[in-house]
């Protein structure tokens, strides 16, 4: 599919997808969205990518769904629309994702920085849950994931009020795992990315795949799924050269199988 809405580039075991809407702040269009999925799916499928990079620019990661494509829209129009089905195939991609946010993160461009697996943030980065000022609420997830990262009485604060948060807040919070000046946050990410493409493919699926059970179920079935996935990875190359590469003192060369 030839992008117009998004830039997509690989290098060094990891890819990159870039919003480009700059016009509009990167707001979400579904054409973007539709573009964004399948770059994702695509990049998981591909051998030479292990780690995979969401970014927008300094000024704005994304300042949220597109608000002149949803304004004269029905509630049956919406229903029919599902441009939300799209996101939740952004939670099937086994790779791991890394939101590089700079500017705004508003609304679905908030949401779209939680559905990533690890948040990294320039000083000048802002979240926030505006959507009550334009007389809705957070549809892309808001209400759940920005609970689940930042506790109950600050979500809450944040959705009801729309008021944005600072990149240091969100990092007080738990929301960003870094802040860095606006002239290396992509340089973070990067420097992440090839950290976690540098590590065992499958154990790093798996274990992913296991911290994200934990969102939607009890401790005992997270617990009993974490124990199934570490016996699996005995199944693997990987590990047997992992375990024997540490015995032998030296230094593991990985096959992703
Ligand atoms: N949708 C469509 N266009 C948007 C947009 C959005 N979410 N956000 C910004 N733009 C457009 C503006 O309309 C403007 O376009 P024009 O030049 O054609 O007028 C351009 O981007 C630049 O924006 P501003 O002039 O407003 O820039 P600013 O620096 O003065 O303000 C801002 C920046 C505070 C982010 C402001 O643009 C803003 O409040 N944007 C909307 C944020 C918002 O409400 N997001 C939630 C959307 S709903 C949603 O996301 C639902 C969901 O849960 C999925």
């Amino acid at each position: 599919m030839p992008y117009t809405n998004i830039l997509t580039s690989k290098q060094d075991g990891y890819a990159i997808v870039q919003f480009n809407r700059p016009e509009v702040l990167n707001a979400i269009n579904m054409k973007l969205m539709e573009e964004l999925v399948d770059a994702l799916e695509s990049f998981d499928k591909d051998h030479d990518v292990r780690a995979i990079i969401i970014t927008g620019n300094e000024k704005a990661f994304a300042a949220g769904a597109d608000i002149k494509e949803m304004a004269d829209a029905s509630a049956v129009d919406m229903l029919i629309r599902d441009q939300f089905a799209r996101w939740d195939r952004i939670r099937k991609i086994k790779k791991p994702i890394i939101a590089a946010v700079s500017g705004f993160a508003l609304g679905g461009g908030c949401e779209l920085s939680m559905t990533c697996d690890i948040i990294i943030a320039s000083e000048t980065a802002k979240f926030g849950q505006p959507e009550i000022n334009i007389g809705v609420m957070p549809g892309a997830g808001g209400t759940q994931r920005l609970t689940r990262a930042i506790g109950k009485y600050k979500a809450m604060e944040m959705v009801l009020t729309g008021k944005m948060i600072t990149a240091e807040e969100a990092l007080r919070w738990g929301l960003v795992v870094k802040v860095v000046p606006v002239e290396s946050y992509l340089d973070e990410a990067k420097t992440l990315a090839r950290e976690i493409a540098s590590k065992p493919p499958v154990a790093v699926q798996l274990a992913k795949e296991a911290v994200l059970k934990s969102f939607d179920t009890t401790i005992e079935g997270g617990l009993e799924y974490e124990r199934k996935n570490f016996y699996l990875l005995f199944a693997s190359e990987d590990q047997k050269e992992g375990m024997n590469a540490f015995v032998e003192k030296r230094k593991a060369q990985w096959k992703g199988k």
